[in-house]
Parts: C-alpha cells; sequence; structure tokens
C-alpha cells in the first residue's frame, strides 16, 4: 500500500516496477498550469511540461471537464462504430492541418503514429526503404527505433527492420545519395528534440519537399514533439516551409490522455483500404475528447500568440545570463546551450523547484514547458540561473 512519504512511495515503485527510468526525486501528486505540486507539498515549476505533454499545462479547467463529462457517457468503444466525439475531434484536428483535406488515423502514442506513416509510405509507394536521420528519435517499437540514429537507441532494437537508411541532418548531399527509387519515405523530426534542440537552415527543408517531388517519395514529419502548437504555430510545418505529406502527432495532443494521430493527404489516403491499418484504443471517446478539448483550450486561450511573445523575452533575458551560450530552437522547444555541462544546472535547479530536461548534448538543457509559460515564469529561471 503507498503511504505519502517520497521514501515509501519512492521504495514502493522500486519494488514492484522495472527500473527502467531515471527518476527525479519527486512524488506527483497533484498539478495546475505552469506548476506541478508533489506530496510533500513542494511546489515545481514544470519547465519540461510532463515529457512535453503537458501543452495546455497540467489539468487545464476546459480539458479536464471534457474529459470527465465523456467518462460519464462512454469510456470507450472501438472503430467498428460511429462516435460523435471521434467525428469532433477529427474534423477540428484536420481544420488546423497544414495541408486542406488531409485525412487523420488515430492511434495511441507517437511510435505508433511513426509505423503506422512508414506503412503507409510503403504502401502509397510499393517501395520499402526509409531515410532517417543521425540524431533523430522516432520511438521504441520495431520500425521506429530502426529508423532512430541516436546513441544507443537502435541497437537496443536488435535485430533491426532491414531497410533503414541514415542521412544527415540538415546536409540535403547526403539524402539526396541515397533517395533512388527504392525508397519510400524521408522521416524527420523537423528539430531534433533530444538531440539537443537541433535544428537544419529553412533551405533544407525546401529543398527535401523537392527532392520527394521530384523522386516520387513521401516526405513524413515527426511532429510528435514540435506539433499541436509547440513552435508557437499549430505544427512546424506552418513556419513558412512546404507541408509534408504525413504528419505524425502524439505528445500533448490530449494533454495526457494517451493518443497519436497521423495526419496524410489525399493522395496518400486514397491507397489506404479498409483493414490496412488498425488499433483497438484509437479513436476511443476518452481519448477524442481530450483532443478536442486541448485544441479548443489553446485556441480558446491564444496560447500560439503568447508561446511566441514569451519565446522572444525568454530568448532576450537569456542574452543576459553569462552562463548562456545560445538558445537553440523555436517556440517551446528550446535549448539552452551552456558554456559547461547541463547537467549539473539541471539538478542545482531541480533543488531551486524548477524542473528541465536534459539531452544527448552535454551542454544544452531542453525547456518544453506548457504552452501558457508566461514572462514572470521565465523571470524565476531567469533568477535561480543568476
Ligand atoms: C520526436 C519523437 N517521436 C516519437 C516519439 C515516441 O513517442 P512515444 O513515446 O509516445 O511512443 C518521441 C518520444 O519522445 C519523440 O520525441
Amino acid at each position: 500500500m503507498l503511504s505519502s512519504t517520497l521514501h515509501d512511495i519512492t521504495a514502493s515503485e522500486e519494488q514492484f516496477q522495472l527500473a527502467t527510468y531515471k527518476k527525479m526525486p519527486i512524488a506527483a501528486e497533484r498539478g495546475e498550469g505552469v506548476w506541478l505540486y508533489a506530496s510533500n507539498g513542494d511546489k515545481y515549476l514544470d519547465l519540461y511540461g510532463g515529457h512535453a505533454v503537458a501543452g495546455t499545462g497540467h489539468c487545464h479547467p476546459h480539458v479536464v471537464k471534457a474529459i470527465r463529462e465523456q467518462a460519464g457517457q462512454l469510456l470507450f468503444y472501438s472503430n467498428l462504430v460511429y462516435s460523435e466525439a471521434r467525428a469532433r475531434a477529427a474534423e477540428k484536428l484536420a481544420s488546423i492541418a497544414p495541408v486542406d483535406d488531409m485525412k487523420i488515423f488515430f492511434c495511441n502514442s507517437g511510435t505508433e503514429a511513426n509505423e503506422n506513416a512508414m506503412r503507409m509510405a510503403r504502401m502509397s509507394t510499393r517501395r520499402e526503404k526509409i531515410i532517417t536521420f543521425s540524431g533523430g528519435f522516432h520511438g521504441r517499437t520495431a520500425d521506429a527505433i530502426s529508423a532512430t540514429f541516436l546513441g544507443k537507441y537502435r541497437e537496443l532494437g536488435k535485430p533491426n527492420v532491414p531497410g533503414h537508411l541514415e542521412a544527415e541532418f540538415g546536409n540535403i548531399e547526403s539524402v539526396r545519395a541515397l533517395a533512388d527509387d527504392t525508397v519510400a519515405a524521408i522521416m524527420l523530426e523537423p528539430i531534433q528534440s533530444m538531440a539537443g534542440v537541433r535544428m537544419a537552415q529553412p533551405e533544407f527543408y525546401a529543398a527535401l519537399r523537392e527532392l520527394c517531388n521530384e523522386r516520387g517519395i513521401v516526405l513524413i514529419y515527426d511532429e510528435v514533439q514540435t506539433g499541436v502548437g509547440r513552435t508557437g504555430a499549430w505544427f512546424f510545418a506552418h513556419n513558412n516551409v512546404s507541408a509534408p505529406d504525413i504528419i505524425t502527432l502524439a505528445k500533448a495532443l490530449g494533454s495526457g490522455v494517451p493518443v497519436g494521430a497521423c495526419l496524410v493527404t489525399k493522395a496518400i489516403a486514397s491507397h489506404i483500404k479498409e483493414n490496412d491499418l488498425g488499433t483497438t484504443f484509437g479513436g476511443g471517446m476518452l481519448a477524442m475528447a481530450a483532443v478536442t478539448a486541448t485544441l479548443e483550450a489553446i485556441e480558446n486561450d491564444d496560447m500560439l500568440a503568447n508561446v511566441r511573445r514569451v519565446e522572444s523575452y525568454l530568448r532576450n533575458r537569456m542574452r543576459e545570463v553569462e552562463q548562456v551560450k545560445a538558445v537553440r530552437g523555436l517556440g517551446f522547444l528550446l535549448g539552452i546551450e551552456f558554456h559547461d555541462k547541463a547537467a549539473p544546472i539541471h539538478q542545482q535547479l531541480l533543488e531551486r523547484k524548477i524542473i528541465t530536461g536534459t539531452s544527448s548534448d552535454a551542454n544544452v538543457l531542453r525547456l518544453l514547458p506548457p504552452l501558457c509559460l508566461r514572462e514572470e515564469h521565465v523571470e524565476l529561471l531567469v533568477d535561480a540561473l543568476s
């Protein structure tokens, strides 16, 4: 049985769970907006957004209300029936997509969205190979981990799915050299988050689109982190880049209720037939209510404009912090690059009750805060760093 002390909770979790995560010494109990409250009463500023999931902030009242109402009405029924909750979520998501008439496939997670995106690319091109990039992370199921050329992850997925090719992020010539007529898709995180928040030059995204058009290759943006408002637009694909053929989403899409989605163009959709894809829980009513309410909350609270304004404020303030070398990224997917190692800074911020994220770049601290973060919260970070 759990009791409320951090020590007891820790001991109990460790007794009954596999130790697959290095955890912070926090027993999370309650959340509100940018704040996370621990069971011992401590209050943390959450600049990590619960792993990039709490886009609308913790327990946004509009989302909580929608989930509560849906839970009392119908928790779940599969895709074998129609549902108003699903119809509303799909319509709302399609209405904000970067391309008109995109179709949606709902699933449960980021890795599952990517698996299905790659499968649809193979089905629609009748080709097999997939090009992804060094430093990209796409998930931990077989095909997605095989597409992940970041650190040790791909090794963990051995034996890997064949046909995955690695290109250099930002280097169009490295892609061109691999992109022959056996390649079904090029998939990328438009901002490589875990690799340390790396972005390519604008020309790179445009050149990828051109190359895909020229060679009949499907372009997939893995927007599991960059999607749903994080960059200050609904999708990275709205930031003056030519739109991809498929966008994958998860993380912030349900404000914490597990849900993933693939958005696909009409042209790709025309190749997908009944029973080609499926997943029991995809499109369940509880998740669908969460999706609609999440998108409405972002809209109602004007969070996209907030992200752009507060990003600019944060960048200005960080220029005044001596240890900060540069700020990478876009919107609220930011990498603070320090002159020294980021791990001790992450630890010291935690002691000052500020949660941030590390990355595979030892000098970069990642910020993935809720989209409702304000200037006064940035000041708390600046104070702590100073
Ligand atoms: C860019 C990206 N793609 C895919 C995934 C996998 O998502 P999930 O953990 O929901 O399977 C992640 C998870 O961190 C991610 O950051």
